[in-house]
């Protein structure tokens, strides 16, 4: 039977796929291009377009097994997790999709068939929730289905809090949403809890395992419902939980997964008591962080990568509290990928940077740890109250970094409240500025949506023609565009490329009898192309035909960057290897830029290595081929897809020989021998795990070597060489150079001994000791201790006080020969002088030395040092 949780996930989607449904890949845990979502945390996030009727697939039933995170955002159980049965951070949600196509009876048939038949579930242990006005739902659970009247319960849309799943489900504040209807199973009656819908509700025995949400609404930032193009079908069932029901367990942290993780945990930290609930943290945490990582969030102190942070730092608290001593948490990578099975692809390939980058975290985190630790240990053993207050959280947090919520554990621990207000207070401000960073929760359709559809002839031509369809000036339709005036201009057909995929907008003219129009910029707008710019000559309507000429130079040029990015990466991966993937590029006319992910910097020969391989590719004149295929065919081919960007079933494969085969729909040379030259222009690191190459070819690669040898002989020529034996002449130059500080340093000493010869004649005698004390104007302070010495060689029984002014500063000395530190002391006597000059100073009872900040001092200070010595012998 179906019992691991690697076979219920297939049995899933094949469940799905023969009844007509499209096996899709999940989606990358941080959301395509969605400003309105932290992370993906349901199936339909990456259909969020297809519900709306913006994007069109060629399937209209979908079926996922899509990583989740919920953390951090509007579906924050961090604090949960670990303490309950069934919160995780990080969870797969199985889920089948209809885009307009069966709706609610079909979904009701399809779930309860899988769960009764393919499963077995018993029926009387499962129990369903509708919304309260849904009847069209009641009569199919309870006519054709046949549940009985009373194990159909209706629940009511909680209107103050939108995210409570009763029964209305939407994504967030704007989107797909609808009504829907909950399964739930029924664990027993040996757990406490209530049905849905009764005060005991909140128990654990009835778990709701599959929510079917029918989708029919898209919400308005203004709460307005408009309705979906096609009512269509949402679902969810959280894969942890239906695999604790087959496997015979309540919490979810005893399923399969779970237990390899912490017996795995355990193992390493040496932990003997499996029941612990550190251990259930941590198992649920290296998921999210694991996959995090993978998809391209670094830890760091705003948006996704804080929220990524605090996740470590929980688990690694977890840690420590179980008795870990070491780094532990990146050993639980491998054993992740195993129990992951099919879930874990993306991971395997970025494992060794998964890794890295855990470890640096807990290495850092460590170190605040402890500090953190200690302070808040003495806070709260002075606590006179049981409220730990919100402005010691706050600065525990903001100047030592350590974790709000790990400052909450500690107190939930020794049963302490935290002042959770006074807090917030204080970090209103900081949690502003890291949301107004991330822009998190802007509306989705604030943006200007064109529904027109724009054909693009441009990767062939640079000219073509296309009649107005579409005028928009600030964001809104006008019917006529007037010289003077800037704007966007939609056509039926061009060739201007529309920015996308890191290759720039093009540039170039819209033209027609006495009508011109500089375009500037040209954007995407859904499936419609919009040239930005403004009309030079004449007037533009809608409807009007227009010549579109592309700028040919800054096209070609920016061409040659593009086809250099595939080169790049791919000659990345050969020499850095395969956890390197592109993680955003800039293709301009001027240069290009390329980010991927690494850990560490890359060496000058890495460097050198690189470059050579791409400019022999770039001289093997590869012909550049484009195909159309799917998108399996596609990956079959080994073509290399960019992690987090989603594709159409159809996708373009851009081919450069066998050494790059890449998905793209950007503009390229016809043959790599265009390129010219490439050279590497800087490489650094942008953020942790990610570094930034940066580029130039052809003409400005050209120019860039130019400039170079340019610099070079100039530098030659300063040296009254030339160019070939440059180097050979400035080692030589600097040798000189350390050879002259080594004689004038020596010269300095013979300066400094002829001086203290002159010193050591202005010693005074007291009491037969001999006392020098003397103010050195325009002396080097460094010189003072060597000064010192050679005065107390030369005088043999002496004490000697040295004093330099400085501006608004002193630099002193004291020393006292060996004889003579029982009666007075060199710490002692300079302190006494520095005391009078505004400083303070110590040290060996024959040598001190200090400093002060009154010059003007200095003279009575010095004058006060002969009446002290007397005093004392
Ligand atoms: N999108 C629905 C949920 O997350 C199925 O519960």
């Amino acid at each position: 039977m179906f019992q691991t949780t690697a076979e219920l996930r297939s049995a899933f989607l094949k469940y799905f796929e023969s009844n007509g449904h499209q096996v899709v890949d999940s989606s990358s845990l941080v959301p395509h291009n969605d400003p309105t979502l932290l992370f993906t945390n349901a199936g339909m996030n990456q259909f969020k377009e297809t519900f709306l009727g913006m994007e069109k697939r060629s399937y209209n039933r979908a079926t996922t097994s899509q990583r989740c995170v919920r953390a951090g955002g509007k579906h924050n159980d961090l604090d949960n997790v670990g303490y309950t049965a069934r919160h995780h951070t990080f969870f797969e949600m199985l889920g089948n999709f209809s885009f307009g196509d069966y709706f609610k009876e079909d979904a009701i048939e399809f779930a309860w068939n899988f769960l009764t038949q393919t499963l077995k579930l018993p029926k009387e242990k499962l129990c369903v929730t509708i919304y309260e006005t849904d009847d069209e739902a009641f009569e199919i659970w309870n006519k054709q289905i046949g549940v009985a009247a009373e194990n159909i319960i209706r629940i009511g849309d909680n209107k103050g809090a939108p995210y409570a799943s009763d029964n209305f489900w939407q994504m967030g504040d704007t989107g797909p949403c609808g009504p829907c209807t909950e399964i739930f199973y029924d664990h027993g009656e040996h757990i406490w809890g209530g049905r849905p819908g009764t005060p005991e509700e909140d128990g654990d025995r009835f778990i709701e395992i599959w929510n079917i949400v029918f989708m029919q609404y898209n919400r308005q930032a203004d709460g307005e419902m408009l309705p979906l193009p096609k009512p269509s079908v949402d679902t969810g069932m959280g894969i942890e939980r239906i695999a604790a029901i087959m496997q015979g367990v309540h919490s979810n942290y005893e399923i399969d997964i779970f237990q390899k993780l912490i017996a795995k945990t355990a193992e390493i930290i040496g932990v003997k008591d499996l029941q612990n609930k550190s251990l259930r943290v941590i198992a649920d945490h290296i998921r999210s962080c694991a996959f995090l990582i993978a998809d391209g969030v670094m830890p760091s102190n705003e948006g996704r990568g804080y929220v990524l942070r605090r996740i470590i730092r929980r688990a690694v608290r977890h840690g420590n509290k179980l008795g870990a001593t070491d780094s532990f948490f990146y050993k639980l990578v491998p054993t992740l990928i195993e129990v992951m099975g099919d879930a874990a692809k993306e991971l395997v390939s970025m494992q060794a940077i998964v890794e890295k980058s855990l470890k640096a975290e807990e290495e850092q985190f460590a170190r605040t740890l402890e500090r953190g630790l200690q302070i808040l240990d003495g806070a709260l053993n002075e606590l006179k109250s049981d409220t730990l207050d919100g402005e010691t959280v706050f600065k525990l947090y903001d100047t030592y970094g350590f974790p709000v919520d790990l400052t909450a554990d500690v107190c939930r621990e020794r049963d302490i409240n935290v002042d959770e207000a006074g807090f917030e207070a204080a970090m209103a401000e900081q949690r502003s500025r890291a949301q107004a960073a991330g822009n998190f929760g802007a509306d989705y359709n604030a943006g200007l949506v064109i529904e027109d559809d724009t054909e693009f002839c441009g990767y062939t031509d640079l000219v073509g023609q296309g009649a107005v369809t579409g005028i928009y000036v600030d964001g809104n339709a006008v019917e006529v565009l007037s010289a003077g005036q800037s704007g966007i201009i939609v056509l039926d057909n061009t060739p201007f490329y529309a920015e996308s995929g890191g290759q720039v907008g093009d540039k170039g003219l819209l033209t027609a009898d006495g009508i011109e129009f500089k375009v500037s910029d040209t954007q995407k707008f859904g499936s419609a192309t919009g040239h930005q710019g403004e009309v030079s000559q004449g007037e533009i309507k809608l409807g009007q035909q227009l010549n579109a000429q592309v700028d040919k130079k800054l096209r070609h040029r920016t061409e040659l960057n593009h086809s250099v990015t595939h080169l790049l990466h791919a000659a990345l991966r050969q020499v850095l290897g395969s956890h390197v993937t592109q993680k955003g590029s800039l293709v301009e006319p001027e240069r290009l830029r390329f980010d991927f992910s690494h850990f560490e910097g890359v060496k000058a020969e890495e460097l050198k290595t690189i470059e050579d391989l791409v400019n022999t590719q770039i001289r093997r004149n590869h012909q550049l081929t484009t195909a159309e295929m799917d998108i399996e065919e596609a990956k079959e081919k080994g073509a290399m897809a960019l992690f987090g960007e989603k594709y159409d079933d159809k996708v373009r494969v851009v081919s450069m020989g066998d050494f790059s085969i890449e998905l793209c729909g950007g503009t390229h040379v016809g043959r790599t021998g265009d390129i010219g030259l490439f050279k590497i222009t800087s490489e650094g690191g942008i953020a942790a795990g990610i570094r930034r190459i940066e580029a130039v070819t052809g003409a400005a690669a050209m120019e860039h070597v130019a400039e170079q040898k340019a610099q070079l002989d100039q530098a030659a020529a300063l040296l009254k060489s030339d160019s070939a034996s440059v180097v050979a002449k400035l080692q030589a130059q600097l040798d000189k150079v350390k050879s002259l500080e080594k004689e004038l340093s020596q010269l300095k000493d013979k300066l400094a001994a002829a001086a203290s010869a002159d010193l050591a004649g202005d010693a005074v005698e007291i009491n037969g000791i001999k006392v020098l004390v003397k103010k050195l104007e325009g002396a080097d302070p460094k010189s003072l201790r060597g000064l010192q010495d050679e005065l107390k060689q030369k005088l043999k029984s002496a004490i000697i006080v040295l004093g330099i002014p400085g501006d608004n500063k002193v630099n002193l000395i004291a020393g006292v020969s060996n004889d003579l530190t029982k009666q007075i002391k060199a710490g002692e006597l300079v302190s006494m002088v520095a005391q009078q000059v505004g400083g303070k100073g110590g040290g060996r009872p024959d040598m001190a030395q200090a400093g002060g900040s009154q010059p003007e001092n200095l003279d009575a200070a010095l004058a006060s040092v002969i009446p002290w010595i007397t005093d004392k012998l």
